[in-house]
């Protein structure tokens, strides 16, 4: 099959905010830059994030404050000098997204608003009402087309070019037609966000099924601190769809089927803003312990009826218009029902502070970045706040773009040949005509499901090993799935069987790296070890895959700093 080959300086895979942010920076400098995606940009998953974006802007704020929340948020696994560089980038990164255009809300005086999150010790998060991840996406989107990216959206992704510790570019398909193409470049970057789909219940967009981690991980590159997925408190009871944290920002309080104020017990000074591990946990273990609502008593009640209306009807429309779309749940007049649902993962491909991608623990591949949720850089250790995401995602997206700016003129293009697509073409050729008794979307409703049951907000050494023997079977059965769509136009039945396998594959990251960590920190919290060890973990997981689905971890030092690591209370 003739496989077309493009040329550029650099190619951006992701459309969100890290990734056009990158190109941005990349095509205001002369770089001729690709951004692939298999969205539009604008549907990308960033466009969804709610609550803000955390800057210290407040009067009695102050960087260093944010840096101590981030931390200490972070059970201490964040890295500091990361963590340093982020924070107090925060208010320049905003006044840049300003200036682009992106309105944010404002208070009485004029000045940008700012409302309380979890975790934080002072009023932080930036927005745009509830839509502030939108807000912001179309800004950089605008603006990166202003500068005169190229976009290739509904292309699809299967494969990098990796060869003696140098990425050259990717093989791509377009999702239209099944075209291949290459496309070559100095410069690759990953920016292509969360893989939340791998639980049953989940905050995330449906094309959020992690593909760059498997893709980077079959080439024998590590994976960082996959087993730390956050659970949010407040996705919508039974589907999961994300209601913001702004609405405990803005007041709205947890109860219980007894009507207790449950959060009393587990925090009882940050009450329903502790940060959101400790929220999630509360929620499930009321749950648990029978004291849930609901016609299934599996979610519990956020009440926000005692607030002036105008603060739900100005501040938070889109919540209010979810909980009544989907739970028939008006938030002015009544508690509506949520629970703990899969919402960011922590963990991704490993980067250095510029992004640069790591080969492992002391090399880097060159010509290689990645950025936002699907890298670990790492900042947000193993819980992030509330609205550090999207800063993440904006900062080091254009952090990136700056970086590679720098070196890129001193990076050879190493020219691909057509060669380079086949072992996409392999894998394309054989889902089509895999002909056997398997069905994908029954393997992945049984992922899910078993990931919510045995890799959620509470785990155990024998629910991981089930699911590590249950994903492992998932596995082999893959091989045996039918597709019945054979044809070339938007084969979505051929891309979600792809998309199946890199769901399978992360997924055993993500429960490897859990059983090995005999210890809680953070969102990962086992029953079994339910405190934190120090002593033997504090410290980053960089785990490897061989072609056998065989994990192997590497254990590595937190970079420490200012912050001297205590015990994490709120
Ligand atoms: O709750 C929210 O608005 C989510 C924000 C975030 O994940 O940063």
């Amino acid at each position: 099959m003739d496989v077309q080959i493009y040329q550029y300086d650099a190619v951006v895979v992701g459309a969100g905010l890290a990734g056009l942010a990158a190109a941005r920076e990349l095509t205001a400098a002369g770089k001729k830059t690709a951004v692939i995606t298999k969205l539009h940009p604008l549907r990308s998953h960033s466009g969804a994030a709610q609550g803000g974006i955390n800057a210290a802007l407040g009067a009695d704020d102050s960087i260093e404050l944010h840096e101590f929340d981030t931390v200490k948020g972070s059970d201490y696994l964040a890295d500091q000098d990361c963590v340093e560089l982020m924070c107090s980038s925060a208010p320049e990164t905003i006044r840049w997204a300003e200036r682009m255009g992106a309105v944010f809300s404002r208070d009485e005086k004029g000045d940008i608003a700012i409302r309380p999150f979890g975790g934080q010790s002072k009023p932080r998060a930036c927005y745009a009402k509830d839509r502030t991840g939108l807000t912001l996406l179309q800004t950089v989107y605008e603006q990166a087309h202003r500068e005169g990216i190229e976009v290739f959206d509904e292309w699809y992704v299967a494969d990098i070019i990796y060869k003696d510790g140098k990425v050259s570019g990717v093989a791509a398909y377009d999702i239209r037609t099944s075209k291949p193409a290459i496309f070559n470049a100095k410069v690759t970057m990953f920016a292509t966000g969360g893989y939340g789909r791998a639980f049953k219940i989940n905050s995330n967009a449906h094309a959020n099924t992690g593909d760059a981690l498997s893709i980077v991980s079959r080439k024998g590159l590590p994976l960082e601190d996959m087993e730390f997925v956050q659970f949010h408190p407040s996705g919508l009871g039974g589907s999961g769809i994300l209601i913001s944290e702004a609405a405990r920002g803005e007041g709205g309080r947890l109860f219980n089927s007894k009507g207790e104020r449950f959060m009393e017990k587990y925090a009882p000074n940050a009450m329903e803003l502790a940060s959101r591990d400790v929220v999630s946990r509360a929620i499930t273990q009321e749950i648990l312990d029978g004291n849930g609502v609901g016609a299934n008593k599996d979610a519990v009640n956020i009440d926000l009826t005692h607030l002036d209306p105008n603060i739900i009807l100005t501040k938070l429309p889109e919540l209010r218009e979810l909980a009544i779309t989907f739970l028939g749940q008006d938030m002015l007049k009544e508690p509506i029902h949520i629970a703990a649902t899969a919402h960011y993962s922590m963990g991704g491909i490993p980067v250095n502070i510029n992004c640069q991608v790591r080969k492992n623990t002391t090399e880097l591949v060159e010509g290689f970045y990645a950025a936002g949720e699907c890298s670990c850089v790492s900042v947000h250790g193993a819980n992030r706040l509330g609205a550090n995401s999207v800063l993440e995602a904006l900062f080091f997206g254009r952090h990136a773009g700056e970086s590679i700016v720098k070196v890129i003129d001193d990076i050879e293009l190493r020219e691909a040949t057509q060669e380079d697509a086949s072992s996409m073409l392999e894998e394309l050729n054989r889902v089509k005509t895999s002909n056997g008794t398997e069905r994908v979307p029954v393997l992945r409703e049984e992922l899910q499901q078993s990931m919510t049951d045995n890799a959620g907000v509470f785990r155990t050494g024998k629910s991981l090993e089930l699911q590590v023997s249950i994903i492992k079977k998932l596995l082999k059965r893959y091989t045996n799935i039918r597709i019945d769509d054979k044809s070339d136009v938007f084969n979505t039945e051929l891309q979600e069987a792809i998309e199946l396998q890199h769901m399978l594959e992360y997924s055993l990251f993500i429960v490897e790296g859990a059983l090995a960590r005999e210890e809680s920190r953070g969102g990962h919290f086992r029953d079994d070890f339910p405190t934190r060890d120090d002593d033997k973990f504090l410290k980053h997981t960089y785990s490897y895959m061989d072609e056998n689905y065989n994990i192997k971890h590497e254990y590595v030092d937190v970079v420490l700093g200012k912050f001297e690591v205590k015990e994490r209370t709120y």
